[in-house]
């Protein structure tokens, strides 16, 4: 597994605020009021998250809906348990969990990124099928599609909080003689703000590029009508909006 999300897996609240997901949270909290058939609307809608990583989605959905976080990394769901109290959270790999229970809602956000075959998603989508009720919904929102990939893009930021500061640089670029693959490379130089050691680390993340109409005919294939193939807007105006596919369990 990558760093990140193992021995790096504290600094997350720092490389990814809470703050950046509250738009896609309201634009995906928006697509599951349009598009979910409620037979009952005074029942709270169930929504698991499959790679919910530090929960940050969830924070905002988990405000009125059920929620479920499901992850490989227990490091990551530590930091959703600290801001989600309400939230169930099971450790287990998208590809074959076994959650014994069906929801309304399977959501698969940028955790997406890390099925990097086909086989990969076919497996993940099987298991959202297997864990939605007649009607539910399946949305999943890679960052990028083969469509909207920008290769050699890259960004950098800094945080901190009162122990530590991090800046990093991140940059994506497609893997050569790979065209379904694209590599995310990220530098992180963290400061202990009390010592005032400079720690530098590399991580380096293989992920999944698909065209929409890959992740549309698996999405088939698994037993989901497509009901829209629309995009999460960027929480500032200079983001790359996300692209997001919704399919109704028949
Ligand atoms: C970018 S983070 C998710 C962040 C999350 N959206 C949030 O709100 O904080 C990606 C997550 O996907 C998880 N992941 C990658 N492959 C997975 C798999 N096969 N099954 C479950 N989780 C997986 C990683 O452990 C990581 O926590």
């Amino acid at each position: 597994m990558a760093k990140l999300y193992e021995q790096l897996a504290p600094l997350w609240p720092l490389l990814s605020p809470l703050e950046d997901y509250a738009a896609d949270a309201e634009r995906l909290r928006a697509l599951i009021d349009q598009h979910l058939c409620r037979t009952d609307p005074d029942k709270p809608i169930d929504v698991v998250e499959f790679g919910a990583g530090g929960g940050h989605t969830l924070f905002y959905l988990a405000q009125d809906c059920r929620c479920t976080a499901v992850d490989l990394s227990d490091a990551m769901l530590k930091n959703s348990r600290r801001i989600n109290a309400d939230v169930t959270h099971i450790v287990a790999d998208m590809r074959d969990a076994q959650l014994g229970k069906r929801f309304d809602v399977v959501l698969i956000h940028d955790a997406i990124d890390y099925l990097i075959n086909e086989q990969d998603i076919a497996a993940t989508f099987k298991t959202a099928a297997k864990h939605l009720c007649a009607g539910g919904l399946l949305i999943v929102a890679p960052t990028y599609t083969t469509e909207s990939f920008v290769d050699g893009e890259s960004m950098e930021d800094e945080n901190a909080d009162d122990d530590t500061e991090v800046r990093f640089v991140t940059r994506v670029a497609t893997v050569p003689d790979q065209p379904n693959r694209m590599q995310m490379r990220l530098t992180l130089f963290i400061r202990d703000l009390a010592t005032k050691e400079l720690t530098i680390e590399k991580d380096t993340h293989t992920c999944g590029l698909f065209s929409s109409q890959t992740w549309i005919d698996h999405m088939q294939a698994a037993g989901f009508s497509v009901l829209a193939d629309t995009y999460l807007e960027g929480d500032e105006s200079d983001d790359q909006p996300i692209p997001t596919f919704i399919g109704v369990r028949d």
